[in-house]
């Protein structure tokens, strides 16, 4: 699958603008043109997938207020321990750390939440009404989290997904539908057993990020690793480091081959996360960054906070590209 535009991917909704995962965040992205629109799922102990980033609430509801006491030994909050009517009783808000400050403190305020937890069924809905009541078709980019917790919970969240996908009639759209995960038991379950026909992205970490257990994300990187990734996906989801790293002393933008590679092997790629108020190390601007990423790195697309922004930048540079000899 190649793409001739760069697509944006509204990371967890306009993100930048609201809390993430909201369904405001996520109707924002809509009405900013994003060609897809991400979510992140997890499983209620009811077993109904549920648009969360995590596997726990508390970075990002008032799960503590709402149910002291329901924490595990670590002092989590676990959606997969209360049932989609209880979640319905929180609220989530912008994104805090530990400590309870705002992850991002220019963002919108981290103050308790305006809006619920969506299931993702409600997230299709809306997104659904929206194709219809706009002109603008935008698409779903499904991450299942931690599909390996959720089995060792006694879950099954790609097969839970899918029968979402299915009622919904979003199983067999193959160009407007990605699914994604940084588990390649997860994809290869879609894949061969669930029989799929959606693209499916293997997401790749950093090892040291500790994301997906037993997963080597350093030999997933290498020829081999690709040969065996492009077996059973259809693309990568590199963490954007991976293709840049940083300048040199005369400032030149170092970059690695890994998007090139993937090409090689009919990969797309679609690097994460593109963020104008966390721009990497020697880029000057989020102009700069789309523009290396686009015209340089040819990436097929990118997870933006700022969906509107790189809309408009992926707008610019395949201009640019057209208009080149
Ligand atoms: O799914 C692409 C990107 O979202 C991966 O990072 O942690 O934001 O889900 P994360
Ligand atoms: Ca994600």
């Amino acid at each position: 699958m190649t793409t001739e535009q760069p697509i944006v991917i509204a990371h967890r909704g306009a993100s930048a603008y609201l809390p993430e995962h909201t369904l405001p965040a996520k109707a924002m992205a809509h009405a900013m043109g994003a060609d897809f629109i991400e979510q992140d799922v997890v499983l209620t102990h009811d077993g109904v997938p549920i648009v969360l980033h995590d596997i726990h609430l508390d970075s990002t509801t008032d799960v503590a207020k709402v149910f002291p006491g329901r924490a595990r030994a670590d002092g989590r909050f676990y959606a997969i321990d209360f049932t989609l009517a209880e979640i319905r009783r929180l609220k989530a808000h912008e994104r805090r750390s530990p400590n309870g400050e705002a992850v991002f403190p220019r963002r919108f305020p981290a103050i308790d939440g305006i809006s619920g937890i969506p299931t993702l069924a409600e997230e299709i809905a809306l997104i659904d009404g929206l194709n219809r009541s706009r002109d603008h078709q935008a698409g779903l980019y499904v991450e299942m989290k931690a599909s390996a917790f959720h089995r060792t919970e006694g879950q099954n969240l790609p097969a839970a997904v899918m029968q979402v996908l299915t009622d919904a009639d979003w199983d067999q759209r193959k160009d407007r539908v990605f699914l994604q995960s940084f588990e390649p038991d997860a994809l290869r379950q879609l894949k061969y057993e669930l029989k799929t026909v959606l693209p499916l992205v293997q997401l790749i970490a950093e090892n040291a990020w500790d994301e997906s257990g037993s997963v080597d994300f350093d030999a997933m990187r290498t020829d081999a690793g690709l040969d065996a990734v492009a077996e059973y996906a259809d693309g990568i989801g590199p963490w954007l480091m991976q293709l840049y790293q940083g300048v040199d002393d005369q400032g030149k933008h170092q970059v690695t081959d890994l998007a090139e590679r993937a090409h090689a092997r009919g990969l797309i790629v679609h690097p994460y996360t593109f963020r104008a108020d966390q721009l990497p190390p020697g880029i000057d601007s989020f102009e700069e960054l789309h523009r290396l990423f686009f015209e340089e790195l040819q990436v097929d697309g990118v997870f933006s906070d700022f969906p509107d922004r790189s809309r408009a930048l992926s707008e610019k540079f395949a201009n640019t590209a057209k208009a080149s000899p």
